[in-house]
């Protein structure tokens, strides 16, 4: 069996609070944003970019993000919303892709966010290609006006996900996956 099934067959996400030092070097962190950016894309439209939140920058602005949190009216999530601020905070490495979907006279804005998600994909395995782990992340402060203004992200944008990575520090166990039969069938066309 070839290593890219091999990996296929076994890939799993990092827990972002599991990752550790080192942290990717700029070198690496241009090869895999190069390796990102080589996805399907209808129209060539490159629908989407990368922002880097550095370290030291992340400490900064989680104190903001806490202040926001702080504002927000729904109290029942706030310590989830905490949680998520935490954790951006704490891995070594941060970086946003962002979907930048917009009209086009023969390509739907849909497939542009679909393009998205796979340049999101394909950095969570770039991340693992340069032996680094990786775990996809949203949350509270990928969904909030203020947040996303904070955060650099264009009224017009939406963040696809928030890549944390770094170096993995514990072992991974398989999830629950769905059963085949579940999700795949063959088409059969009604009488
Ligand atoms: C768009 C998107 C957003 C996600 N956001 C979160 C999140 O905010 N919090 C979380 O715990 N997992 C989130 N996940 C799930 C994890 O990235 C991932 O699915 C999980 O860690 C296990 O996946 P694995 O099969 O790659 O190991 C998100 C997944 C996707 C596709």
């Amino acid at each position: 069996m070839s290593e890219l099934v091999e990996y296929l067959k076994t890939r799993r996400s990092d827990l972002a609070m599991t990752l550790v030092d080192p942290a990717p070097n700029e070198r690496d962190i241009e090869t895999m944003i190069t390796l990102a950016s080589r996805v399907p894309d209808h129209g060539k439209l490159a629908p989407w970019r990368f922002v880097e939140y550095r370290h030291d920058d992340r400490q900064n602005l989680a104190k903001t993000l806490i202040i926001m949190s702080d504002q927000d009216n729904d109290v029942a999530r706030k310590e989830s919303r905490e949680k998520e601020i935490s954790r951006f905070q704490s891995a070594p490495l941060v970086i946003g892709v962002i979907s930048c979907a917009r009209v086009h006279p023969k390509v739907p804005e849909w497939e542009q966010v679909l393009s998205a998600g796979a340049a999101t994909m394909q950095l969570l395995i770039a991340a693992n290609g340069l032996g680094y782990g990786s775990q996809w992340l949203t949350g509270w402060y990928t969904q909030n006006d203020n947040a996303l203004k904070l955060l650099g992200v264009g009224d017009d944008e939406q963040v696809a996900g928030m890549v944390h990575i770094g170096t993995p520090s514990a072992e991974k166990t398989d999830r629950t996956r769905p059963e085949l039969s579940d999700i795949f069938s063959r088409y059969s066309p009604s009488k």
